[in-house]
């Protein structure tokens, strides 16, 4: 026996090197000879797979003749069927091979190369299925080939990749009889990481005879898994990050998108980083990355691939194309939080809309890979199916909801308008997500506002009354948290929370100052309003979650950053921040600091209507 995890090593390591990559996984496209595709019952059983040119009439005679073998259900191979193969093998100088049932039927003959048998496209399996495919793989290795292991990469990948029961390679004797023998099967899930494991025997005769018996016990085991896993929230993820700026960088992505996970209720079984200069136009992370990532796919039961990058149309397709999992990136992740999130009419219209705009492109493809692209998790994007018969129809879509925004827009501004003509100051508070603007906005008003430890807990802005001495009030406005590299396609789609940002008076900055990444996340705040055009609004920057850290610590940053310190949670440090506010909505009329005049005490929360 060998270890499958070692060769799992020494295959990822060549996946990335070489171009061998998926070589025999793309399976043949088209017909070679008197192929004709489809399954056994709807085609001739004289049909063979692969290239027959040079083959004698009594040859493919013999060849053909192969359909009509069985072997026990339990047994990988009879020895009759061995050596029949190898004979022929010997005689035509080529690999040839069979795919078996589990009936013990020959579904399919292949007719290979010297050195590597090319496989009919059987479909793909879907990672995380729990059963097997059903089908064995066993195929001759000739003489001259056997330097090295019997099983190649291909045949390994292809175990892994498209589910086979088993996959096996037979030695050729120079008198054409079978030889050497290697089979495989995969593995259940281990602490091992093992995806597979191999028995090498020194001849055909010493294996098992019923060697399928445990293949199928292991298949019981595999759906027992899959059964005893408990589903948590929308799916198991495996992330891939593709780090062009250092690990560090990378890292630091990774971490937000885990958050993203945890916010959209996706758990993450397993994540890849990858270092690379460039990335790769087709597939991101090179096609031999993409199959390992697959594999560990498989191997984690994982339902859905998310890529902690933008895929162009281009590489959604190209990835779609190598595997059957669902492969979301990272603003389809956002957008599928927003889908969640959204409660308003508005919201979600306007979720909507972003996801059919992302989409739309990603729909000029063919095949059911557009299935995988594009939609949410646990079915949460918009109609698949439907998306998938008629483009034309997601334009008409697109532009009614269009119409419809625009509709709600307008009551918005009518709103607002009334606002205006009141006199009410606007305030709304940005920040990066999770800055606590909802908890700020909260403790302020004392109101209920959704606040949660998860990314985008606030989604629609959320207007609250905060009424100050003198019979003055404003409008306090809580939005959407802000990204690093929020797609702009998002900040379009989000007019609602970005018109309330237009109409405020002042900005309340609210930032994690806890956050050892603060800095980062101020300027990507920094910059998003330099994008929407906001530098102008007077601003306060509150340094929030001040709780968390030692006072001197907090004071400093307090000075650095030019910033009030506060806790939203603890409510502490509210009045200097409505003092100055008060400062600069009112300040022509500011009689006096206005946390005097509402007696504020610094320990509790602030006064509300
Ligand atoms: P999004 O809606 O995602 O943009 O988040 P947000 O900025 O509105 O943050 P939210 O108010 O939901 O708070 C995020 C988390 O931080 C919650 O778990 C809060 O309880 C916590 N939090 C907020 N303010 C403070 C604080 O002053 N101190 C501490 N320790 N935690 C806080």
């Amino acid at each position: 026996m060998s270890s499958g995890g070692e060769l799992w090593s020494a295959v990822c390591a060549l996946c990335v090197a070489s171009p061998w990559a998926g070589a025999r996984l793309t399976v043949a496209s088209g017909p070679r000879s008197g192929y004709r595709g489809g399954p056994l019952s709807e085609r001739s059983i004289k049909d063979l797979f692969g290239d027959t040119f040079g083959l004698k009439q009594s040859q493919i005679k013999r060849l053909e003749a192969t359909y009509r073998r069985r072997v026990g259900s339990e047994e990988l191979c009879s020895p009759e069927l061995a050596r029949h193969l190898t004979e022929l093998s010997r005689e035509t100088g080529r690999q040839i091979g069979v795919l078996l049932t589990r009936k013990g039927e020959v579904e399919w003959v292949l007719v290979g190369e010297p050195s590597r048998t090319v496989l009919p496209d059987i479909g793909r399996a879907r990672a995380g299925q729990s059963r097997l495919r059903g089908l064995r793989l066993v195929h001759t290795r000739l003489g001259e080939e056997l330097k090295g292991e019997l099983l190649t990469r291909d045949d390994l990948t292809d175990l892994a990749l498209l589910r086979l029961d088993a996959v096996a390679a037979l030695g050729v004797t120079a008198e054409g009889l079978p030889g050497q023998i290697s089979a495989a099967h995969l593995l259940p899930q281990n602490s091992a990481g093992k995806l597979w494991e191999v028995e090498d025997a020194r001849s055909f005769h010493e294996l098992a005879p019923q060697w399928m018996a445990r293949v199928f016990a292991l298949e019981g085991e595999l759906s027992a898994q899959a059964r005893a896993r408990p589903v948590l929230g929308a799916g198991r993820a495996v992330v891939v990050s593709v780090g062009q700026h250092g690990r560090a960088a990378a890292e630091s992505r990774l971490t937000e998108l885990r958050e993203l996970c945890a916010t959209a209720g996706v758990e993450v079984a397993d994540v890849v980083l990858q270092l690379r200069r460039g990335l790769d136009p087709r597939t991101l992370i090179g096609r031999g990355k993409l199959q390992e990532v697959v594999l560990r796919s498989m191997q984690q039961l994982a339902d859905v691939l998310i890529f902690d990058h933008d895929l162009t149309p281009a590489q959604a397709r190209g990835i779609a194309e190598e595997t059957d999992i669902k492969i979301l990136d990272r603003t389809q992740l956002i957008l599928d939080i927003f889908a969640q999130r959204a409660q308003s009419r508005d919201g979600k219209l306007q979720v909507e809309l972003a996801q059919l705009r992302y989409r739309l492109p990603r729909l000029a493809g063919k095949g059911d890979s557009l299935s995988r692209l594009g939609g949410g998790i646990g079915g949460r994007g918009p109609g698949e199916t439907k998306l998938e018969v008629d483009r034309r129809r997601v334009r008409e879509r697109i532009q009614r909801l269009e119409r419809e925004i625009d509709g709600l827009s307008k009551v918005r501004a009518v709103r607002r308008q009334r606002r205006t003509r009141r006199e009410l100051p606007a305030l709304a508070l940005v920040g990066y997500t999770n800055a606590g603007k909802s908890t700020l906005l909260n403790a302020l008003t004392e109101g209920h506002v959704l606040a949660e430890d998860k990314l985008f807990a606030t989604l629609d802005p959320k207007s609250r009354r905060l009424r100050f001495p003198e019979d003055r009030a404003v409008i306090l406005t809580d939005t959407v948290g802000f990204l690093r590299d929020l797609p702009k396609d998002l900040v379009a789609a989000f007019r609602a929370t970005l018109e309330e940002l237009h109409e405020a008076d002042l900005l309340l900055l609210v930032l994690d100052v806890a956050d050892h990444e603060h800095e980062i996340k101020l300027q990507a705040v920094e910059r998003l309003l330099v994008d929407l055009e906001l530098t102008a609004t007077p601003r306060v920057l509150c340094l929030n979650k001040a709780d968390l850290l030692p006072p001197a610590e907090g004071q400093a940053l307090a000075r650095q950053l030019g910033g009030l310190l506060i806790s939203a949670e603890q409510r502490q440090g509210l009045p200097a921040v409505l003092a100055e506010v008060e400062r600069v909505l009112f300040a022509p009329r500011a009689a006096g600091p206005l946390a005097a005049a509402l007696s504020i005490d610094p320990e509790a929360p602030a006064q509300a209507v």
